[in-house]
């Protein structure tokens, strides 16, 4: 599917880094107003005005046809959750998924939000899945592997119980949204692709409460889980630079929105 890595120059990725703050901003924007009694079609219609007023274009919109702005995945929706008039309910799980071409470069990125009050099953479910990307981020570095990204995933999540989803993977990203390589979030150390400086690319995993097994809708796109427990969804951004590891995409300002929100 995909063929080499394309190597980035410094100011390619301060591009890309660009797009992926954009994503930012508009995740905290759709934050911002999730809340029980929302339809989903609302974030999305959000999501894709504030894109554009920020000369940016919506990267999912179109691609192999997919016909929104966002992924929105609730609950036991894995990841490619179509934008519907769906409502979000109290103690749901919602993934939101978003990606914004603008000056040539592709920005990709997702959080999973708790809607109200969740269960403590759920909030440990997201903590840990947030956390288990910042452990595969912490082994992206030129020298390693991707498999050594999917093994520190894989050995956290499975020692809750918890199944990593084989069916889909993070991926390199810049002038094209999907890249290679393919970064599986399971695996063995020292095998897979090996990591390079000037390579950018997304971990997002995607960890199920129940069985890794998942299965896809007959539209074609919303994956949901086989046992339909819930499953939770997160993606950074990143791009292997002269001066190290550095996460191109932020969750500063959609957290700042969700304290706010406690408050
Ligand atoms: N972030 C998603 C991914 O990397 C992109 C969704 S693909 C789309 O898998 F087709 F839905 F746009
Ligand atoms: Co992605």
């Amino acid at each position: 599917m995909f063929n080499k890595p394309n190597i980035y120059s410094e100011a390619e990725i301060q591009l890309i880094k660009e797009s992926s703050l954009l994503v930012g901003k508009t995740l905290a924007e759709v934050a911002q107003k999730i809340q029980p009694g929302i339809p989903i079609a609302f974030l999305d219609k959000i999501a894709e005005e504030y894109i554009r007023d920020h000369q940016g274009v919506p990267s999912f919109k179109g691609y192999n046809g997919y016909p929104a702005t966002l992924c929105i995945s609730i609950n036991d929706v894995v990841v490619h959750g179509i934008p519907t008039d769906q409502i979000l309910e109290e103690g749901d799980i919602v993934s939101v998924d978003c990606g914004v071409y603008k000056n040539g470069y592709h920005g990709d990125y997702a959080y999973t939000f708790g809607v109200g009050e969740i269960s403590e099953e759920k909030r440990l479910l997201l903590e840990r899945t947030k956390q288990s990307l910042l452990l595969g981020i912490a082994e992206a570095k030129p020298g390693k592997y991707t498999g050594d990204i999917g093994y520190v995933i894989q050995k956290y999540v499975e020692s809750f119980g918890y199944g990593v989803v084989r069916d889909l993977c993070g991926h390199g990203i810049g002038k094209k949204l999907h890249e290679a390589p393919e970064i599986p979030n399971f695996g063995k150390s020292g095998k897979g692709y090996p990591l390079r400086r000037g390579m950018v690319f997304c971990i997002e995993p995607m960890i199920n409460q129940g069985t890794y097994k998942v299965f896809i809708e007959k539209d074609g796109w919303t994956i949901r889980t086989w046992d339909g427990k819930p499953s939770a969804h997160f993606e950074h951004q990143i791009a292997l630079t002269e001066h190290g590891t550095e996460v191109l995409s932020t969750y500063k300002y959609i957290e700042e929105i969700l304290n706010k929100k406690n408050k």
